[in-house]
């Protein structure tokens, strides 16, 4: 972060706003700049406010923020003052910040503040949402650069990947900006004369989302922005490991001209605030839930909401395979596969799981990739150029890392590479920086796994990736489809026929041909089917879907009672008969 510092925070203040983070509001708001120097710590809005800089010690100069919780567009800390830090994990000394460790109390005071601008916000007009939505939008790309570098600082990715994932926050806005002019609705014909029929699109309500910290800003965009298009209100509960990004998305939001409490965030644990924000719909405080995460953790909140009839969107894990037969292109084909198991340090949720070699060009193809495998720069992208993959999300990521790759050390796998951690004494040859320093790990092969390997079955979510052989096609689809996952999926080959079988056999909710299994694209549906899944989509206009109920009205212009099916002109056939089988 050094040379962003400046900018970041003026030097000399303590509660300080850097140009680029002046609200537009902002003389209506505060009336001038000393407002902003005198901020309470709380019932200040977020705008009135800039960011608090704390005491800190960061070997690389980078400000430790104070967080707040903004409920109903004012900053709060948590109701019994607990806080968390979040640390670089490229850099564990680097400290960003202490965020509230958010009570149950302040989850309800959000959900309160969602439900009381639910009404005003249902009916503000969708185009006016959509603007909002695209302010957003150009705000994003305004402070893009900046939001990259908190982006990789907070959770590691490198600043490529970082800037990808802000793009694809961009994207969903500029893709839902529009859509305030369509939400289209339908005119349906009646069967009973003097009578109309209208299909209305209407918001479900108070929305919780709940993410992963992998795509800190791309994953809540997908889901905020459509819930917030179609009319519904949120509270956020941020990522526990990403809550600075996620604090100055929510801001930027507000600068956007987001009305108050219409997007709410609460920082803290899944097992905190997370749980009880999930508790809350036993408690009839929420009409809808958006979950990105483990399958366990979304069957437990499927089956919340299920028995409260409330809706649910869930993205859950892959054990995503990725096909390679004869017919590939060889060295497009290792691209691929290397990219969709190493990038992001395979900490996507369309990673690559189980790699399915063609048993005619295993050896070849194993080869190839293990070269590349063997060469990969892995270190702190801030500092070092042409890093492929930097830290784990956090600490708790590389630990969880660890524990899985067991499970696979202990199934009867060959290992062709990996060691666990990297450290000073173990580490890999183009690994650029001091280990010790944050959380990385090496890139892991899984040679001779089969189908009845636990490790076959389970998403390791890491750089690691297992390896089957597979005697020919039919053999090949039948192992992509035997995980107990159906995310995404791939295939590599220059047949057309078995791209078509690949495609129509495969159960999975994206597959790629001739490419990664990562990279969907914004305005595709995004999701899954079996484990991964409970067939809601993020992303594109299908996702409209998750966050609307269809409302059907009937408006009677007759002035009498009708009676659908019942009143209805019967036509009958008219008898005439004629020989239609002697004319040709
Ligand atoms: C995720 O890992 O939860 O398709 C999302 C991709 C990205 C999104 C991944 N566009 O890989």
């Amino acid at each position: 972060m050094t040379g962003g510092q400046d900018e970041f925070l003026h030097p000399l203040s303590v509660f300080s706003v850097p140009p680029w983070f002046r609200p537009k509001s902002h003389k209506t708001r505060c009336g001038g700049f000393i407002a902003e120097l005198s901020v309470a710590r709380n019932m200040t809005h977020v705008l009135e406010t800039g960011f608090e800089q704390m005491d800190a010690t960061n070997p690389n100069g980078s400000p430790k923020i104070r967080g707040y919780n903004i409920i109903n567009g004012e900053i709060s800390l948590s109701s019994d003052g607990a806080t968390f830090e979040s640390h670089n994990p490229a850099l564990f000394a680097d400290c960003l910040g202490e965020f509230p460790l958010s009570t149950k109390e302040d989850v309800h005071t959000a959900l309160a503040a969602a439900r009381a601008a639910f009404p005003a916000w249902a009916a503000t007009p969708a185009p006016t949402r959509g603007q909002i939505i695209g302010n957003m939008g150009r705000l994003l790309m305004e402070y893009k650069d900046d939001i990259v570098r908190v982006e990789t600082r907070e959770i590691g990715k490198t600043l490529k990947e970082s800037a990808g994932s802000v793009q694809e926050a961009i994207d969903t806005c500029l893709f839902f900006q529009s859509e305030g002019r369509r939400l289209y609705g339908q005119t349906v014909n009646s069967e009973l004369p003097d009578k109309e029929l209208f299909t209305y699109r209407r918001p479900l309500g108070v929305c919780g989302i709940i993410n992963a910290c992998n795509f800190p800003a791309a994953v809540p965009f997908w889901k905020m922005i459509p819930a917030i298009m179609c009319g519904n209100t949120c509270v956020w509960k941020s990522p526990q490991d990403a809550p600075l990004l996620s604090f100055m998305l929510t801001r930027i939001m507000h600068e956007a001209g987001l009305p108050d409490g219409v997007i709410n965030l609460v920082h803290g644990k899944g097992s905190g605030a997370g749980q009880d924000l999930v508790d809350a719909v036993d408690l009839g405080m929420i009409n809808k839930i958006s979950f990105t995460g483990s399958t366990a953790v979304g069957k437990m909140i499927g089956e919340i909401c299920g028995r409260n009839l409330v809706s649910v969107s869930l993205e859950l894990g892959g054990k995503n395979p990725l096909v390679i037969m004869p017919s590939a292109n060889m060295e497009n084909a290792v691209e691929g596969a290397y990219w969709s198991a190493f990038g992001t340090a395979g900490q996507r949720c369309t990673s690559l799981g189980n790699l399915i070699i063609h048993e005619d060009i295993y050896d070849e193809f194993v080869e190839k990739f293990m070269a590349k495998v063997e060469s990969t720069t892995i270190g702190d992208s801030m500092v070092h150029e042409n890093v492929l993959y930097g830290p784990m999300l956090s600490e708790r990521y590389a630990k969880d890392f660890l524990r899985v790759l067991q499970m696979c050390e202990t199934s009867g796998v060959t290992k062709l590479w990996g060691e666990g951690m990297i450290t000073e004494d173990n580490k890999p040859l183009n690994f650029l920086g001091n280990p010790s320093e944050g959380a990385y790990v090496w890139p892991h092969v899984y040679a001779d796994v089969t189908e009845d390997m636990e490790c076959f079955h389970e998403e390791i979510f890491g750089p690691a990736v297992t390896i089957v052989k597979a005697k020919d096609f039919d053999h090949a689809l039948h192992l992509a489809n035997a995980s107990p996952y159906g995310l995404s999926s791939a295939i590599y080959t220059n047949d057309r026929l078995e791209a078509y079988r690949y495609k129509t056999g495969i159960k999975a909710g994206m597959t790629g041909i001739n490419n990664s299994t990562t990279g969907a694209e914004a305005h595709l549906p995004f999701g899954g089917v079996k484990g991964s899944g409970n067939g809601t989509r993020e992303s594109g206009i299908w996702v409209i879907e998750a966050y609307s109920y269809w409302h059907a009205v009937n408006d009677e212009l007759s002035g009498k009672l009708q009676l659908a099916q019942m009143d209805v002109e019967e036509i009958e056939l008219e008898e005439a008969v004629a020989d239609y089988s002697g004319l040709a």
